[in-house]
């Protein structure tokens, strides 16, 4: 089989850190301990604590991780501050506006842009593995009707490794490029299967002519006695919401990945654990919250600004959905990209959307408000991501399918990135413990 030309290695050129002179200085029980500072390639600082326990006997509390960094990664920058986001090194928003998804995805995961014949090779084997075995198809009938599609999906991806287990552990690069292409293209294939399966309509099978989001929608919406042609707008759109998913460095999904790679579990199994962090809804379920939102304000009549004072009421617990980020205190960046998607497809498709409508207006709204101002609170990338699937015609519970199906170079980028640290070790936090001390064991009948 014919191979792309030498892959770069994952992240050479960056994937160091700057030892300081700088110590950070902790005083535990009246002595004083000296830890080294990193800087990461942007600036960053960190606190190297790898020695702590050994050297004071103590452990770090970060309920939650949002002071722990769990690894050093030359995949994806994000400055939550200023808004900004580079895959590698490239802003977000030249990939959006200038590369595809696949070429994105190759960038993330082999660490720079292919070449030609590199790209002409990874589309190559997209297309070559966009089928999955037949026998797999019979296993979709052993799922009920109304089965949620990530549930589907997670099990598929595992199922995937069965019919493949000799890429279980691809160790060199030509079998890495094999594997990360049969699940990047099967994964699509599995995602429609499910939608179909849910409709109860036959399974579409892909056409290798169609490019990767063209051969998705045609899957998703074709029927055997009709083919679905999508509009280039519907197109362009679908894939600037792949690409501005595809990685966001140690989120919930990713560091699951890690960790479960970290035991040197397979790329199928570790990748079937992150679709199932992302089903949460407060990771890859927020866009169809946005949805629920713009759908009650728009069916209750309730005005934007009306809606917005209950959000800000502290006794409502309402939040204003798609708002707010954990890292991003600025616009996200994705979100002002998705805006003009989200407005440029539904024009040209002459779609006038009410929700789009209420959307902008509590934008406006919110923008202008001292409640999210002080707070920084911006639009995040599920504000507008949810209007433009539903005007595409994807159904609410498959959004988060589409936010895997983005996700996944970015997990295998991770995985690999992981693999290739010699020094990798498994992921085994410490806790603090807070429970019952030392007691005796009671036989039952004396037990109260
Ligand atoms: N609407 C109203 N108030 C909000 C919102 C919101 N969307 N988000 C945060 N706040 C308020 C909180 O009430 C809190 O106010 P207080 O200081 O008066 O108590 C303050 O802002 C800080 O909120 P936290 O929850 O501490 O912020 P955190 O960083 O932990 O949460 C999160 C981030 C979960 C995204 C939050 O902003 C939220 O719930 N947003 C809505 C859900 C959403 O859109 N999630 C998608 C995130 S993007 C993604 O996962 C791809």
């Amino acid at each position: 089989m014919k191979r792309p030309g030498p892959l770069p290695e994952a992240g050479t050129k960056t994937m160091s850190t700057e030892a300081t002179n700088d110590r950070a200085v902790l005083t535990i029980g009246g002595k004083t301990y000296e830890l080294p500072v990193k800087i990461g390639t942007e600036g960053e600082m960190a606190i190297d604590i790898t020695s702590l326990r050994s050297t004071t006997g103590a452990i770090t509390l970060d309920d939650g991780y949002g002071n722990t960094g769990s690894c050093e990664s030359a995949i994806t920058f994000i400055d939550g501050d200023q808004g900004i986001l580079r895959y590698r090194g490239y802003p977000i928003e030249q990939l959006a506006e200038q590369s595809t998804f696949v070429e994105s995805s190759y960038l993330l995961i082999f660490g720079e842009l292919p070449t030609g014949p590199q790209l002409a090779e990874f589309r190559r084997l997209l297309c070559e593995h966009e089928f999955i075995h037949e026998d797999m198809r019979h296993q979709f009938e052993g799922f009920p009707p109304n089965a949620h599609p990530m549930a589907i999906l997670s099990a598929m991806i595992n199922a995937l490794g069965a019919y493949e287990p000799d890429l279980l552990e691809p160790e060199d690069d030509s079998r890495f490029i094999d594997a990360a292409a049969r699940l990047m293209s099967k994964i699509r294939t599995v995602a429609a299967a499910s939608y179909k399966k849910s409709l109860g309509q036959p399974m579409i099978y892909p056409r290798y002519d169609l490019q990767y989001v063209p051969n998705f929608l045609h899957m998703m919406f074709s029927k055997p006695n009709h083919p679905h042609q999508p509009l280039p707008e519907v197109v362009s759109a679908l894939r600037q919401i792949l690409i501005l998913h595809a990685d966001h460095e140690q989120n919930c999904s990713t560091s699951t990945v890690r960790m479960v790679g970290s035991s040197q579990a397979n790329l199928y199994a570790s990748v079937a654990s992150g679709v199932c962090a992302l089903w949460g809804p407060l990771h890859g379920g927020a866009n169809q919250a946005v949805i629920d939102m713009l759908d009650q304000i728009i069916a209750s009549g309730e005005t934007p600004e009306a809606f917005i004072a209950r959000v800000k009421d502290r006794n409502s617990k309402i939040r204003l959905m798609g708002f707010g980020h954990r890292v991003y205190k600025n616009y996200d960046p994705r979100a002002k990209i998705l805006k003009v998607a989200c407005d440029r497809m539904l024009n040209k498709l002459g779609i006038h959307d009410r929700m789009l409508d209420v959307a902008m207006k509590l934008e406006e709204v919110a923008l202008k408000d001292s409640y999210f101002i002080d707070r920084k609170l911006y639009p995040n990338v599920d504000f507008y991501s949810g209007i433009i699937m539903k005007a595409i015609g994807i159904p609410t519970d498959m959004f988060p399918v589409m936010f895997a199906i983005g996700r996944l170079p970015g997990w295998i980028a991770h995985w690999r990135e992981a693999h290739l640290q010699p020094s990798q070790k498994i992921h085994r936090p410490r806790q603090l413990y807070i429970g019952a001390r030392m007691r005796d064991y009671q036989p039952i009948d004396r037990r109260r």
